[in-house]
């Protein structure tokens, strides 16, 4: 059977994936491009060091697939973006995101500033925009919500690749394609770009400090290995998350002895520890600084808050971390952990070993 006709000669997909979603898009993707005899590269961008430039072959398509992350592109791929080179390739934005089913009703994800950032850094830089697709796969943001059913995976997961499938065909027959919801969601997706920053200089950093490896943990370092931005390390033979920790979820998701917790017993009570410490206050009156100074004010403010919280999370996980090597305080912060009793996420038919580093 002879291929069919696009207007592309290769494709080129950069992706970075933290249990799987945006994993099987971009290999979904690859699959229709062999269809049309599009030849393809796919590389992933874990723990990348240089970016090189794409390998252009004839018209080349360069896609990026990621997971949203606080209404956001994974910080991993926005940095990728932001180093790639200039140029005037033709580029799809794929940010793959938390869909949902109960019962019957599926609920959407959404993409905030996901699709706009890596959209404005490529044009910036030359890049064409020739597709995006806002693509709504099984959430695994099981640190808060219970992972789905096998069934509801199994569901999302079939109806996703169709969607890509048809999406993939006008792409390449035509040279370009535009998820509708890309459009349709435009307004919600803007409305909430505060989120977005709030999640990207403030709130990632608390979440990275909230996993821990309980009592079960024996040592087998799967975590270590497999992290995508090598950020945990070994702390008295226990796995200990760095601030550079992403919380793609994978190393909740691959343990094989589901001893990776996140600790919502310790989570929470800092956020209202934190919230009833004069020390903010207090910081920013001795700089003679208050809110209705004007707008540079008001930002001072925001910084001098900002790094108060961070210096307290700091100090709190170290004394998490220490309390932690106590097994019957470890026991106690699993059982209230609810991610003890959830269940966990890996996209169907994704491993350990399936995931590449670059
Ligand atoms: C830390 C974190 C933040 C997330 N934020 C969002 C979000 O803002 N919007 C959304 O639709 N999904 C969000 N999700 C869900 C993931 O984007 C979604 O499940 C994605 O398909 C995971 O892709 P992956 O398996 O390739 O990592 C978030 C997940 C995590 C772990």
């Amino acid at each position: 059977m002879s291929a069919k006709f696009s207007l592309y000669k290769s494709l080129v997909i950069y992706y970075f994936s933290g249990t799987g979603n945006a994993l099987k898009a971009a290999g979904w993707l690859a699959e229709k491009a062999l269809e049309y005899g599009i030849s393809v590269n796919m590389h992933s961008i874990e723990r990348f060091q240089t970016v090189a430039a794409p390998e252009i072959n004839g018209k080349t398509l360069i896609a990026f697939c990621f997971p949203t992350h606080g209404f956001n592109a994974a910080p991993l791929m926005l940095k990728y973006i932001v180093r790639f080179p200039r140029g005037s390739s033709d580029v799809l934005i794929l940010n793959t995101r938390g869909g949902l089913k109960f019962g019957k009703v599926y609920f959407p994800g959404l993409s905030g500033l996901a699709q706009f950032l890596p959209m404005l850094f490529l044009s910036l830089k030359g890049c064409r925009i020739k597709g995006s697709l806002p693509f709504d796969m099984p959430s695994n943001w099981v640190s808060v919500h219970p992972g789905l059913t096998d069934s509801a995976i199994n569901d999302i997961t079939r109806r996703r690749q169709t969607e890509i499938y048809r999406f993939a065909e006008r792409l390449f027959k035509k040279g370009y394609a535009f998820s509708y919801k890309f459009f349709v969601y435009m307004p919600l997706d803007l409305a909430v770009a505060p989120v977005t920053l709030g999640y990207y200089f403030c709130g990632r950093y608390m979440f990275a400090k909230s996993f821990y490896a309980s009592a079960d943990c024996n040592d087998c370092r799967i975590c270590i290995d497999k992290c995508p931005t090598n950020s945990i390390t070994l702390v008295n033979n226990r796995p200990f998350w760095k601030y550079t920790c992403e919380s793609c979820m994978r190393c909740i998701g691959i343990c094989p002895n589901k001893s990776i917790q996140t600790a919502h017993s310790f989570i929470v009570p800092v956020m209202y520890a934190y919230s009833l410490i004069p020390v903010v206050a207090s910081f920013v009156n001795l700089l003679g600084l208050n809110t209705d100074g004007g707008f540079l004010q008001e930002v001072l403010v925001r910084v001098v808050n900002w790094i108060a919280v961070f210096i307290f999370l700091v100090i709190t996980y170290r004394i998490f971390s220490f309390l932690l090597k106590m097994k019957f305080i470890n026991r106690i912060f699993e059982y209230t952990s609810l991610t003890r009793y959830w269940r966990r996420y890996m996209a169907e038919g994704v491993k350990a070993g399936s995931f590449k580093k670059l």
